[in-house]
């Protein structure tokens, strides 16, 4: 039954930053006896729709897991059909994106994807580089780890070249060296599929993150369970360590 109930969300506490992982796609279609793609295809479906209702509740960032530096071990065949639905998505989305002055970034490199995908990534940054609306982050081969060797590398050199001291290092220097540069760390991290794991997203941002599970299928999050989910977001008290 589609879910329709309304939620009472508190405009004033809307969380600026959310991050997605977007799990269960392949158990989706296979409760459907479906190839995993049908399931990665409807899982596209469900992220449109909540791309556009981040922008009407106010989200300023949403950041959504794609693909990981551990997808590579999947199926050949997967992998590909991900990439070629990744272009599907940018030629069939990106228009309304830039209507609605989203700004496409990509978290991970992307450079290791196929010329055709990379080709259709860099239409759509190229495109949506100077909207001012939803900053819409996509990690494509991201992982947190990666992401904070890669900072620790630049670090690292500076220290070694001398334009550094290692006890002038501080947080915020970390901070401006991930993905995440100039961005407020995301305050809700929602994992759908009832999965409880954070499988190396967000490593570094989601140190006071809240988290909320979710047993649904990626395929069938609706924008109402998205603001079910927030609303439970709204109903945590945040001590930041404090009392
Ligand atoms: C996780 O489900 C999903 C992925 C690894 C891919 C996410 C892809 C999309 C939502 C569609 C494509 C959209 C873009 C923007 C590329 P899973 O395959 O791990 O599901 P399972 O745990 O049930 O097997």
């Amino acid at each position: 039954m589609k879910d329709t109930k309304q939620y009472q969300l508190d405009r004033e506490n809307v969380p600026q930053h959310v991050a997605i992982v977007m799990d269960g796609n392949g158990r989706w279609a296979k409760k459907r006896s479906l190839p995993r793609l049908a399931g990665h295809n409807a899982g596209m479906a469900a992220l449109k729709e909540i791309v556009k209702r981040s922008d009407v509740l106010g989200v300023k960032y949403l950041t959504v897991y794609a693909f990981s530096t551990e997808n590579w071990k999947r199926p050949a065949d997967e992998v590909s059909g991900i990439f070629k639905l990744l272009i599907v998505y940018m030629k069939k989305e990106l228009a309304e994106l830039h209507a609605n002055n989203v700004h496409v970034q990509i978290f991970g490199d992307y450079s290791r994807l196929p010329k055709d995908s990379i080709d259709a990534l860099e239409t759509a940054l190229e495109k949506t580089k100077n909207n001012t609306g939803l900053k819409f982050n996509i990690a494509l081969n991201y992982g947190g780890r990666d992401e904070m060797m890669q900072a620790i590398r630049r670090l690292a050199a500076k220290c070694c070249d001398g334009t550094l001291k290692p006890e002038e290092l501080s947080e915020e220097m970390v901070a401006q060296q991930l993905y995440t540069a100039g961005m407020p760390d995301p305050e809700l991290i929602i994992r759908t599929s009832g999965e409880l794991r954070l499988s190396n997203f967000l490593l570094w941002q989601s140190a006071y993150s809240e988290f909320v599970f979710t047993d649904v299928l990626w395929p069938d999050f609706t924008p109402e369970e998205y603001e079910r989910c927030i609303a439970e977001f709204q109903g945590r008290k945040r001590r930041y360590g404090g009392v």
